[in-house]
């Protein structure tokens, strides 16, 4: 299959995945909480970096703030732009943000930092856009400690491992405050929120676990099947489980 089929692929299932994830009330209440520490004045200038399908930014939008999304995916783009015409939606890096010094009351980025080349030089470019006593917000998995109920638990250390280091900083969410406090920062503060999924929608999820840890050599054939069947049969049966910690930090320019 041709390179481009595969990332829109990948990309689809990942909108899949979020789509799932975040229509759960919990991670409702958690954007929600974002805002909460964004405390955006009413009409402020907000930018929600690596955007994907733009629900934050719809929702800061319908907070009141001015709000702007921006992602490198064109496939990300294309969804969010479908899904909502009206908002300001554009292509750009986190590393060179659209927008002067000082333009921006807040910063947000949900779950985008542990894909980051330089996760230093997207901090600074934060610094920049904001206006001295604007928010950011730094929201995330933390992808080495993903609890993940399985009657193969030694099989599965190995898979969540074997995923985590596929990722450029698999472990950054719990180092947020301190990047932002390195980073010149103040106030920082962090909370940790714990997310649970019981139903099959996260299965894809645990699929691309498998794949990643089989091609690492983590795990043979023969468990990537029983392990996969296992957690198939758990999704049909109701006994599925995962629990993944989200770190919340936020800080004042
Ligand atoms: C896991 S998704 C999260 C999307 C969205 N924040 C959410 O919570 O639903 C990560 C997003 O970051 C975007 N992204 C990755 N690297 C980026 C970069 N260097 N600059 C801007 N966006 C980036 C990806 O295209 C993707 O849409």
């Amino acid at each position: 299959m041709p390179e481009t089929h595969t990332a829109h692929a990948d990309i689809d299932t990942l909108i899949r995945v979020l789509d799932a994830a975040e229509t759960m009330p919990a991670a409702a209440r958690l954007r929600a909480r974002s805002y909460q520490l964004l405390r955006p004045p009413p009409g402020a200038t907000v930018i929600d970096v690596g955007c994907g399908t733009a629900r934050a930014v719809a929702e800061l939008a319908a907070h009141g703030a001015r709000a702007i999304g921006v992602d490198l995916d064109p496939a990300m783009l294309a969804a969010a732009r479908s899904r909502f015409p009206d908002l300001d939606v554009r292509a750009a890096d986190a590393i060179e943000l659209p927008l002067g010094d000082g333009q921006a009351h807040g910063y947000r980025a949900d779950k985008v930092y542990h894909v980051l080349p330089d996760p230093h030089g997207a901090l600074a470019e934060a610094r920049r856009v904001l206006a001295p006593g604007g928010r950011i917000v730094l929201l995330g998995q933390d992808w080495d400690t993903m609890v993940i109920d399985s009657d193969q638990p030694e099989v599965t250390r190995r898979i969540v491992h074997a995923r985590a280091d596929t990722i450029p900083h698999p472990r950054i969410a719990r180092a947020y405050r301190n990047l932002l406090l390195d980073a010149g920062f103040r106030d920082a503060e962090i909370e940790v929120h714990t997310a649970v999924f019981t139903d099959a929608s996260m299965l894809p999820i645990l699929g691309g676990h498998v794949a990643a840890a089989r091609q690492a050599g983590a795990i043979s054939d023969a468990e990537a099947e029983s392990w996969i069947d296992e957690q198939t049969r758990r999704a049909r049966h109701e006994r599925f489980l995962i629990a993944i910690p989200m770190f919340l930090a936020a800080a004042t320019r």
